[in-house]
């Protein structure tokens, strides 16, 4: 077993963290104020190749694995969750292509995406169908050599922002699992109408939408897999993104364990720094172990994805316990803080905000519970 990172892995490290560092950190208070889209900050990180991570590079990508998109994204975390989420929903959003499209449909649609600046966005989740996905309503009715996509998708991370959108719909709606179909769609398509940009909690930097679909019609050459195949392609997508997940939501807690501790050296209580009282050193001590035992989590799941290995328990495992950790561990962190840590002065509050979506998005974890269930009563 090695635990290193190679040479190549250290610097593309490295250069996340600067990214991080210099362009994320000093303006995500301002994005998480505003609520705005910061397009130009995502162009840059596009730049520096960080950004999408998963095109292979016959198709002009830079051909990262999921190991290494772990290692950029829990640097952007440190830095702003909501445009590391928008980030990484590029590669969500490009997987279904990886996973079920054909040669010719990587080489148009992935080919378009490592081009030239461009946002991806992945539509699964709908009002009345979030965890239970072979519920949707998304009507796709097949017409000579079309489909025509009629419906409401929701909670699309880069929907309001995204060129090329990959989209799951229905071909008979009470068929449930075995009538999902996956298609890719450019947003320029008639029909398709990003909505209203939900006014989030936290990740205030990411656009989250509402997107319409009204009479879309879709050529057969942009159905992704066979008829029927949509929902183990989404959820062959889900394995693989969980991942990165576990490392957002590490990065997250990251920059809360190092926030409090340079807090705990500085702020005074009865006459010593606070970092001095085993009532604080023991929530620092939790933090770091739990911090640890997520990214180790994360990179093993990371690595069997990388490896060919079916990985939703492990990466249901990861994402789910490295979310709940930096739950627990921002608000530890805005107890650190005391009454400080409640204002918007300091950046705990904020980090505490972020870490909620990270236990809801990608499968809350009351579902990941239930996909490593199955997936032992399976063994
Ligand atoms: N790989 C391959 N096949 C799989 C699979 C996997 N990981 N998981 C299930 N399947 C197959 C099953 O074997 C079964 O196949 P057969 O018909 O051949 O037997 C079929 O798919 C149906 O599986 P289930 O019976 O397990 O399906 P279910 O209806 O009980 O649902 C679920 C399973 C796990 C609850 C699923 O609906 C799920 O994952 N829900 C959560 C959805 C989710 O994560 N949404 C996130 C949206 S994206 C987002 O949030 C991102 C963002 O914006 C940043």
């Amino acid at each position: 077993m090695d635990y290193g990172l190679s040479d190549e892995q250290l610097a593309l490290q490295e250069t996340a963290r600067r990214f991080a560092e210099s362009e994320i950190a000093p303006v995500a208070a301002k994005y998480d104020e505003s609520g705005e889209f910061p397009r130009d900050i995502i162009k840059k990180a596009y730049e520096l190749g960080l950004t999408p991570t998963v095109i292979p590079e016959e198709y002009g990508g830079v051909d990262l694995s999921i190991l290494d998109s772990c290692l950029i994204v829990e640097e952007l975390a440190w830095g702003c969750a909501g445009m590391a989420t928008s980030i990484m929903a590029n590669d969500l959003g490009l997987m279904p292509i990886l996973v079920a499209g054909t040669h010719d449909q990587k080489k148009e649609w992935l080919g378009l995406v490592a081009g030239d600046f461009k946002l991806v966005c992945f539509c699964l989740s709908e009002p009345n169908a979030g965890s239970d996905v072979a519920g949707m309503q998304l009507l796709a009715e097949k017409d000579g050599d079309d489909y025509v996509l009629n419906g409401t998708k929701c909670w699309i991370t880069n929907g309001g922002e995204a060129d090329v959108f990959t989209v799951f719909a229905t071909l008979d709606r009470s068929s449930r699992h075995k009538g999902v179909c996956a298609f890719v769609l450019h947003k320029d398509m008639p029909g398709l109408a990003p909505g209203k940009k939900e006014d989030k909690m936290g990740q205030r930097a990411s656009d989250t939408r509402v997107i319409h679909f009204d009479n879309v019609r879709v050529p057969v050459s942009q159905r992704l897999g066979a008829e029927g195949e949509g929902f183990k392609i989404a959820m062959q997508t889900l394995d693989r993104t969980r991942p990165p997940i576990g490392a957002l939501a590490t990065g997250i807690a990251r920059r809360a364990l190092h926030e409090s501790t340079a807090y705990a050296k500085e702020r005074k209580a009865f006459g010593f720094p606070i970092g001095g009282f085993q009532a604080v050193q023991f929530l620092l001590a939790d933090m770091a172990k739990d911090i640890e035992a997520g990214r180790l989590l994360t990179h093993k799941s990371a690595w069997m994805v990388d490896n060919g290995l079916r990985a939703s328990k492990s990466s249901s495992i990861a994402k789910c316990f490295a979310t709940d950790a930096a739950m627990r561990i921002t608000t530890d962190a805005v107890q650190i803080f005391g009454g400080n840590g409640y204002t918007k002065e300091y950046p705990v509050e904020k980090l505490m905000r972020d870490a909620k979506l990270m236990q809801i998005y990608e499968g809350t974890n009351q579902i990941q519970r239930l996909v490593i269930a199955r997936e032992l009563l399976k063994e």
